[in-house]
């Protein structure tokens, strides 16, 4: 497949850009900054030229949106917001008119964590139910997670409108194997934030998930949450839903919780599974 991958030289462009070119997809990487350790030629575009957007789309079937400013903190609130929304709807506007077939975003567990800044949750935060998926309702407590809601909310438009088949993959902590040798030594110092379920995902699993979303017969709009079948706590999910959250409603009984996440539905429909994990 001819693929797009924004954000290219980015931290999860780099696996990303890899994987597909390992799994044999013609990869047009995009960034505006240069890498020069990638197994494709970086092509340099901002994402805020138009015009730019729509010369990117020359041959391609498929876009894997990555290219945003990729957190809040310490940030300028308007900058962030402003400018996620023009990328967004510069590449996805672009995508529809030059007739790609697959966008792939990605989305972030802040839509769904109200965080005003990461780690540290608001103070009434509560997950809706557990285990977590793609439905659980947006709660946005950033400029950076609202508009990551809203390009889910604008995906949702271009399957409609566009009949792009659309995925907004809501990425939880993207962790190399470094920060997973640290949870694995000293979880208790990687608490990680509660509203988020303490899920995390390896940057390895999240691109396998970007080719394995390519590869799938999907249609229409889809809400994924992956992440790792294990939490930064290392600790069995009976025992952290007992000491995290014990009010929070259980969608089966809490003896057959195997993780606070459940990707049966990304696995049914893709294949997917993650590899990385903090057991043994
Ligand atoms: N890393 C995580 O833990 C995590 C978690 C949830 C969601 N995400 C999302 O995943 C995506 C990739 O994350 P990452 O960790 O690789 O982030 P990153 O900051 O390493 O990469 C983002 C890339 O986007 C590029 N970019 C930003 N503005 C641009 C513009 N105007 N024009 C062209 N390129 C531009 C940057 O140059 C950068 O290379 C982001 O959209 C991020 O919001 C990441």
């Amino acid at each position: 497949m001819n693929v797009l991958p924004t954000g290219a030289a980015g931290h999860l462009g780099y696996y990303a850009c890899r994987t597909l070119t390992e799994a044999g997809h013609t990869v047009r990487a995009t960034d505006k900054e240069f890498r020069a350790d990638l197994p494709v030629r970086v092509e340099i575009a901002d994402l805020l030229d138009r015009p730019a957007c729509y010369r990117l789309m020359e041959g391609v079937e498929a876009v894997v949106h990555l290219g945003n400013h990729s957190t809040f903190r310490g940030r300028d609130a308007q900058r962030v917001f402003n400018e996620n929304m023009a990328m967004n709807m510069n590449i996805f506007q672009a995508a529809a008119e030059a007739g790609v077939k697959k966008i792939i975003f990605a989305s972030s567990v802040q839509v769904i964590s109200g965080n005003h800044e990461e780690h540290k949750p608001r103070a009434a935060d509560g997950l809706p139910y557990l285990p977590l998926d793609g439905d659980v309702p947006p709660d946005p407590g950033n400029p950076y997670a609202l508009s990551k809601q809203l390009g889910e909310i604008m995906l949702a438009y271009f399957t409609r409108q566009a009949g792009i088949v659309c995925v907004a993959i809501r990425l939880p902590w993207l962790v190399d194997d470094d920060h997973l040798g640290r949870i694995k030594s000293n979880p208790r110092r990687n608490p990680g934030a509660r509203g988020e379920g303490f899920t995390f995902l390896h940057f390895q699993d999240a691109a396998t998930l970007v080719d394995a979303v390519l590869r799938a017969p999907l249609i229409g709009f889809r809400i994924y949450f992956p992440a790792s079948r294990d939490n930064r706590l290392c600790r069995s999910p009976a025992e952290v839903i007992r000491e995290h959250f014990a009010d929070t409603p259980l969608r089966r009984p809490l003896e057959q919780i195997d993780s606070l996440v459940d990707i049966s539905g990304i696995e049914r429909e893709t294949g997917w599974l993650p590899k990385f994990s903090t057991l043994p």
